[in-house]
């Protein structure tokens, strides 16, 4: 079965190619960050203009690159939600249209769960039932993966989302936007104990986070402090280390709950070098193991859409039953399969 797959949620433009025999046959992307920088964030309609642009370019392209023709594309993926609304609607209306002409059977996939699934993108994939953490510009969930589509949430954040609060952390520290890159270098510069902040909800039980109390304590410390390189980098790194140690320790405890022996990465933060360290090590001391995605895999992709398509084709579990959905909860919808 060899599945396009469309990704439009967000502020990328992904397009891929995913055969169930031969793997990842094409991967294409375009980044609109460049575009929303000089904003601060992602502007909406901007978004949905520049997928309208890119969209056919990267279909051609990666249809190409995949040596196929629309007759051996077997059906059409894309992100239905959640995401915002005019950019998931461009590539649903163009993945619906596509599969319409082409007479193919599409199936709209939810964002998160492409992102839980990505790992399986890599050689040694881990086999199901799987532990995820899901640590993006948008989510930060703890979730029990049994299998394709049996998702059961343990954890989340009450409200920053890890992404988020490393973006606006980052801005703070006069870093550009989306800044956890970039205060991921900058950390690697910080020296340990200079700035001391909070481990946010590890005083109390369960397995949800909240991030926005440690971007008030970066913002706090440093109020009246003039803004050297040193001690924007040792803010960095101390701020870098509270999310670490919290990340960590929750996936401890998760690990030790569920005891699930594969500790799955995904999201964009997933790409964090010493996230992955200290995931690494926090699995082995449960006597399990931490599977990451690589970091293009990590941040929005067409690939983990595609994949995610042709699971559910493969076994006959639809997808999402509204064209495009802005909020959709992981869990039910998904469980289901309509
Ligand atoms: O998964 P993603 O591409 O988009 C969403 O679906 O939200 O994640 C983007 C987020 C941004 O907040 C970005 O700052 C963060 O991932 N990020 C990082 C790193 N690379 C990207 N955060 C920390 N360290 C990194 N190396
Ligand atoms: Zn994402």
């Amino acid at each position: 079965m060899r599945i396009l797959g469309i990704e439009t949620s967000c502020d990328e433009t992904g397009v891929a190619v995913y055969d169930d025999q031969s793997g990842l046959l094409a991967n294409r992307l375009h980044t609109q960050i460049a575009m929303h920088q000089a904003y601060g964030g992602v502007v909406p309609e901007l978004a949905s203009r520049d997928h309208v642009r890119r969209l056919l370019p990267l279909v051609r392209e990666a249809l190409a690159e995949a040596a196929s023709d629309p007759a051996s594309i077997d059906g059409i993926a894309y992100t239905a939600g959640p995401g915002l609304i005019g950019a998931l609607l461009v590539g649903s209306s163009f993945a619906r249209g596509l599969a319409a002409a082409w007479s193919k059977p599409v199936v709209g996939v939810h964002h998160l769960e492409g992102h839980l699934l990505a790992p399986l993108l890599e050689p040694d994939p881990p086999a199901f039932p799987f532990l995820a953490l899901l640590v993006s510009g948008g989510h930060t969930l703890l979730v029990d993966v049994a299998g394709l589509g049996r998702y059961q949430l343990l954890g989340q954040s009450l409200d920053d989302a890890a992404g988020e609060a490393f973006d606006k952390t980052a801005k703070l520290l006069g870093l550009p936007y989306p800044g956890g890159a970039a205060l991921a270098a900058l950390a690697s510069r910080g020296r340990p104990g200079a700035f001391r902040f909070p481990r946010p909800m590890l005083d109390r039980a369960g397995l949800d986070f909240s991030f926005s109390g440690l971007k008030t304590a970066v913002r706090v410390a440093l109020r009246d402090r003039a803004l050297t390189d040193e001690v924007r980098a040792d803010a960095a790194y101390e701020f870098e280390q509270a999310v670490i140690d919290t990340l960590g320790e929750k996936c401890r405890r998760a690990l030790r709950q569920s005891g699930r022996s594969r500790l799955i990465v995904a999201g964009g933060v997933g790409a964090n070098l010493g996230l992955r360290t200290r995931l690494a090590a926090v699995a082995a001391a449960c006597g399990a193991r931490a599977h990451f995605p690589r970091p293009e895999f990590c941040t929005d992709n067409g690939a983990m859409i595609a994949l995610a398509g042709c699971l559910r084709l493969a076994s006959g579990a639809g997808g999402a039953p509204v064209a495009a959905r802005a909020n959709w909860p992981l869990g039910a919808a998904v469980a289901t399969g309509t």
